[in-house]
């Protein structure tokens, strides 16, 4: 449950700066049921209405259950970014996003490096899960281990945002200092899962429906939030949800590439509509091509043709190319795909570690969004 909110199966897909756009979405909700989070808007650029922002936060028409993520620093704006989210009925569930590790905004204090402030990170929690309330609007927050191993904070940040009301909290199981690489700690999901009364969601390393079941059974966790396993994978969804009605024996989709492709078409074109030309729509699926390819026998050339594609006629003209018949790489599943960076050191803000009470609003962390 989110609120009044019955989540069935209890599947969210994770936002994603770049990717779980109108377009992104649409294609995952045809999969399977579930919340599937929007695009990370940042709170300052949405209370003063930048264009480009406004236009981020798109929600489709058959979308009933319209869920925003957004980024903030400062209790007083993200309050403001909610209430306007209330006032202007722009979506029905709003999730904070503590858990961005990209260097540029940890060292100004954003992100995940925030929760390590926790009377800073309870006052934003607090304000805006009060001016959530008057419009019924669930909040969660969503948030990593910590800033490294020698500064974890998810189980006190967990009790903070219990205590100021939240709906339910998610965490990806990482520390900031690791970013994407190595396991999630699916232990560290048990233990916070132990420590809450409210929901918590998992998140880290689900690649196939099967992963969904396994974090469950190891953490009881309530629900289950997915990202990279779905990149170039809509039909992930569609797994996840037999995997929770049918159990383990759930047949995976296995689509032959005739079958990706005709997604991949699908998918550059919502992209267009979204984007509102042939040109951006083409360039933003770029991004995607060799994830949809994954382990498919393409070859070098169609490949740098595919990604340099600038056009949907072109596009098809080029995956008409693929043997329609080709079976699916039965050996990418359960492997890591999207990003898979090193560790690296985690940036802060100088005296950030050494002044934990200290809720001074950090200066200069509403960054552009960027995700995380
Ligand atoms: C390209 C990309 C963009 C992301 N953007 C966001 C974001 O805007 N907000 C957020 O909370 N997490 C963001 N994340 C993190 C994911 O939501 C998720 O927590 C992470 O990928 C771990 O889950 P996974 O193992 O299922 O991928 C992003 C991840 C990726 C790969």
């Amino acid at each position: 449950m989110l609120g009044d909110h019955a989540v069935n199966p209890p599947v969210v897909l994770a936002p994603m700066a770049g990717i779980t756009n109108v377009a992104f979405r649409r294609l995952c909700r045809e999969q399977g049921g579930g919340v599937y989070v929007c695009e990370m808007i940042t709170t300052r650029a949405l209370v003063e209405r930048i264009p480009k922002t406004l236009k981020m936060v798109a929600f489709a028409e058959d979308e009933d259950f319209r869920s925003l993520q957004l980024y903030g620093v400062d209790p007083d704006v993200t309050a403001a970014a909610v209430r306007m989210v209330g006032e202007d009925g722009l979506a029905d569930h709003v999730d904070l996003n503590f858990g961005c590790p990209v260097p540029k905004v940890t060292r100004r204090g954003g992100g995940s490096a925030l929760p390590w402030r926790r009377k800073l990170f309870g006052r934003i929690v607090r304000q805006a899960v009060e001016a959530a309330k008057p419009y019924g609007i669930p909040l969660t927050i969503k948030m990593r281990k910590g800033i490294d191993d020698d500064h974890l904070t998810y189980v006190e940040a967990g009790l903070i945002a219990q205590e100021a009301g939240v709906a339910a909290v998610a965490l990806h199981a990482r520390t900031a200092e690791q970013r994407y690489s190595g396991q999630a700690d699916w232990d560290a999901i048990a233990a916070l899962k132990q420590a809450l009364d409210v929901p918590v969601l998992g998140n880290g390393d689900i690649w196939e429906g099967s992963d969904a079941l396994r974090m469950v059974e190891h953490t009881g966790v309530d629900g289950v939030v997915v990202g990279r396993g779905c990149l170039g994978r809509p039909w992930l969804f569609a797994d996840l949800e037999a995997a929770f009605t049918q159990g383990a024996d759930y047949k995976p989709v296995l689509p032959v590439l005739g079958e990706v492709t005709k997604i991949m078409s699908r998918h550059a074109e919502l992209l267009v509509d979204a984007l509102g030309d042939e040109k951006h729509g083409c360039a933003d699926f770029r991004k995607h091509i060799a994830w949809y390819l994954k382990g498919f026998p393409v070859g070098g050339e169609l490949r740098r043709r595919l990604s340099m594609v600038a056009s949907l006629a072109e596009l098809d003209d080029l995956l008409g190319k693929l043997d329609p018949g080709e079976p699916f790489p039965v050996g990418e599943l359960g492997q890591p795909r999207g990003r898979v960076n090193a560790p690296g050191k985690v940036s802060l803000p100088h005296g950030w570690l050494e002044s934990r009470d200290d809720d001074t609003v950090p200066e200069g962390a509403e960054m552009e969004n960027s995700g995380g």
